[in-house]
Formats: C-alpha cells, structure tokens, sequence
C-alpha cells in the first residue's frame, strides 16, 4: 500500500480538513448573515452534484481526512442526500474519518435519519435563541419550533449535535443561563461564536451587535465555575469545562489571531474556489480547472497543492477604534460559516 500524499503548507501546517459549502441559498435570513433581498448564483455557476464528489475526493486522495458541509443551508439543496450518501464510500474505505455538516436545523426532522445511515455522526446546529419572536427577528425567515424539532429529529437519529451560538448584544445576552442550561439537559455541546465583520461593508449595526466573548466569558463565571481546556482541534475554538454540569463549552473568537498558527483547514465554495484562509480574499478557482479536464484528475490535485502552498499564515480582521478593519465583501453564506 502507499501512503497517502499529504497536504502541508509553506507554515508546515499539516491541511487535513475541507469545509465546503454546497449552495449559497438558505430558507432563512440571518440578519448578520443575508440582507433580505439576497441575490443569489445562478444555478451554472455551482458545482454539480458530480462535480462536488470529483472535488470532495480529489481533496481526499490527497490526505483530507474530516469534510464538514456548510452553506448556505446545505439541505435546501436539490440532491445533496445523493452527495453525502456518494460521500460514504470514503467512510467505508477509512481514507475520510469524520463527514459533518453544520445546519440551521430546519430540515432535520427529515433527513436525520438518512445522514446517520450514510455514516454521519455529528451535526452543528446554528441557533442564537430560545425564545420565539427573538428567533424570528434574528434569522427574519425562521421557525423556532421547526429548528428544535430538528434538533429532537437529529438526537432521536443518533446524531452527536452541538449548537453554535451567535453572541449578540442586546439580543441573546439575557439567555446566557437559559442556553448553557438548555443544552446541559440536552446533552448537547454549545459553543459561542463572536459576530464576524462579514457582508454588507458598511454595515453599522454589525458593530452595534459586537458582544465579545471575553464578556460573554465573564457572565458565564458569575454562574459557574469553569476550567479551561488545553485542546487544540486546530480550529478558532477555545474551549472551558462547566464544573457544575460538566459540559464542554466552545468560544469562535475569529477577530483574534491566536489559533492561526495551528490552522488545519481550507474552504471550498459553492462555486469552486478555494480560499486558503477564512480572513484574506486570495483564492484558487478549482472549479476551472476541474471544468476545464473532464475525467482527468491529475491537473486538479496540482492546482490544489499550489494553492495550499499560497496559504497565508494568518487573517487579518481587526475591530479596534470601532471600525471595521480587513472587512471581508463576501457573504458567509457564500464562502461557509
Ligand atoms: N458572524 C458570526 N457568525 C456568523 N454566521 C453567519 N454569519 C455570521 C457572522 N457574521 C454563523 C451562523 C452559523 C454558521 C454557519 O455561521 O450563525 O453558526
Ligand atoms: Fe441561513 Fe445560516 Fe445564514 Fe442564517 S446564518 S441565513 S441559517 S446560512
């Protein structure tokens, strides 16, 4: 047998994890996320079906071990339970270890079960609120009883579910209690995510929604008592045990620079291109290439180690003195949460 050919960057940063997003649309319309009129891509710009497995598995013969599938809401695309199932064959052979999704929850209640058989195990499902019309106001288009039927859909599957939490001032600052508590009874992990710079450039109320989570962080210890957790999953997440309940808690804090040094991941959109780093606008369009040699791999896997070797070593977005520094002009529904 010969080894897998690893992906390594110029930091000597091992890249074994692919977040792709399958579709920019979603059945919701988060405000820090989409304006309400959102234009989206016509459907020949996105990657077929086929052609997000051509992807997903190029990436995985070179040694891409976890995939977690973003949008948008990748379940209101037409077809993708043929993509995660296609996706299961990698699980079989033991060359991907983990296939993940992260959801808004909304169509849970019917594809749960389907997800586990097709080796899933893990979902995040995003969710700021537990109380209704705060639910509606945050994501305009949303139900909060079909999201947590969802949630009930994913647990009754077997699916591990971790919520992720948008920290927003003025929104969710007076369910902090309710939420860890929720999620302790639940059984459920919960990480907290700082609101990113992402979007509508120029977008004040961004920064009007600004809740750090060292705050956040401050709250929780007028409640708890908490013990922070060394564990480095190479990701933006830092994470602190509740010594009450004995749940995990995470915290994104993505205007901060400190787990770049141990990135291990890359984004693919839904149109094909590869950003390197979450934070910086260069990008590789795979997408071309993979139209451009139908059938024939070998080009593809070039073009995805010479763009892994233009991976940057660190992001630069920066809320100092209120403004809006290394404002990024895409959409996260574009480029993956
Ligand atoms: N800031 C922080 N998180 C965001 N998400 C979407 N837009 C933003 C933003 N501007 C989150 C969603 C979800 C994940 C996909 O990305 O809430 O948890
Ligand atoms: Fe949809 Fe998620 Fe964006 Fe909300 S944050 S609009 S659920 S993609």
């Amino acid at each position: 047998m010969t080894d897998t050919p690893k992906l390594t960057d110029p930091f000597q940063r091992r890249i074994n994890y692919l977040r792709v997003s399958v579709t920019d649309r979603c059945d919701f319309r988060c405000v820090y996320c989409m304006s309400e009129n959102m234009a989206f891509l016509p459907k020949k710009e996105l990657l077929t079906l086929e052609e997000l497995d051509r992807m997903c598995s190029a990436f995985i013969s070179q040694g891409v071990e976890k995939l977690r599938i973003t949008g948008g809401e990748p379940l209101v695309r037409r077809g993708i339970m043929e993509f995660f199932n296609a996706m299961g064959r990698h699980l079989d052979s033991g060359a991907l270890k983990e296939l993940t999704l992260t959801t808004n929850g909304s169509q849970l209640r019917r594809f749960a079960r389907d997800l586990y058989a097709f080796g899933m195990r893990r979902v995040n499902i995003s969710l700021d609120t537990l109380d209704e019309a705060k639910f509606a106001d945050i994501t305009r288009w949303g139900r909060l009883a079909q999201v947590l039927d969802g949630i009930d859909a994913a647990q009754e599957a077997g699916l591990r579910v971790k919520i992720n939490a948008v920290a927003l001032k003025g929104t969710n600052e007076d369910e902090l209690e309710t939420i860890v508590n929720w999620c302790a009874e639940q059984d459920m992990d919960l990480t907290f995510i700082e609101v990113m710079p992402m979007g509508d450039v120029g977008n004040e109320d961004r920064l009007d929604q600004y809740w750090s989570l060292k705050d956040l962080r401050s709250r929780l210890e007028k409640s708890w008592s908490l013990t922070d957790i060394a564990e480095n999953t190479g990701g933006p997440a830092r994470y602190t045990r509740v010594n009450e309940t004995g749940q995990k808690i995470g915290f994104i804090t993505p205007l901060t620079h400190n787990f770049c040094e141990s990135c291990n991941r890359v984004r693919l959109t839904c149109t094909g291109q590869l950003f390197q780093c979450l934070g910086q606008e260069d990008e590789a369009d795979l997408r071309k290439v993979l139209r451009d040699n139908p059938g024939d791999d070998p080009p593809l896997i070039t073009a995805i180690h010479a763009a892994i070797a233009r991976k940057p070593k660190g992001h630069d977005f920066d809320y100092s003195r209120q403004a809006v520094d290394g404002q990024m002009s895409r959409h996260m529904s574009h480029t993956g949460g």
